[in-house]
């Protein structure tokens, strides 16, 4: 990585964001990867997105799925969050999950999910901006969220 690159790392990370995990059902295992960049964008229709980095290996196989699960981890949620944001290839190890009919995958007790289909993508340099159309939706009131800031996990205290 070059020291601008480091640099944009540094500087990015001083924005806090949740972490959701993007996920769906692939040949009956769960496939997904961890985002930080997930944003609600649109109420009417309703659409969220998330920035997937062109590198991944991951997203190929997330995105011919007709359906695609999207989770906002929960503060009890960090291993879930490391675990699949990693490139381990047995992701979902001790992770609770369920799948939908349509092949969603969504993580146990997070503090909020949504069902999706792709609605849109949009190259942009080195990530694709992912923008998903919402089918269903639900929260957890009172769930404390997991945060992202500053390359590390943290909690609201
Ligand atoms: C907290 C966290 C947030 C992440 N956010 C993103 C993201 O927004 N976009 C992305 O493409 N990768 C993100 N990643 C990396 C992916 O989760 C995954 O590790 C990466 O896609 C490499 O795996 P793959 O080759 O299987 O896709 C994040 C990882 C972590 C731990």
């Amino acid at each position: 990585m070059t020291s601008v690159e480091l640099d944009l790392r540094r500087v990015y990370g001083a924005y806090p964001t949740g972490v959701a995990v993007v996920a769906g059902l692939v040949d009956d295992r769960p496939v997904g990867i961890a985002a930080s960049s997930f944003v609600p964008v649109s109420l009417d229709p309703p659409l969220v997105s998330v920035c997937v980095a062109h590198t991944s290996t991951t997203w190929p196989l997330l995105r011919p799925l007709p359906r695609i699960g999207i989770s906002v981890l929960g503060a009890h949620q960090e291993h879930a969050g490391r675990r699949i944001g990693s490139r381990a290839p047995d992701r979902f190890a001790g992770v609770d999950w369920r799948s939908t009919s349509d092949g969603c995958v969504l993580l146990d007790d997070a503090a909020a999910w949504f069902d999706c289909s792709i609605e849109q993508q949009v190259r942009s340099g080195d990530h694709d901006i992912v923008v998903f159309r919402v089918h269903d939706l639900d929260a957890v009131p009172g769930t404390p969220p997991l945060v992202f800031h500053a390359s590390a996990f943290r909690r609201l205290t």
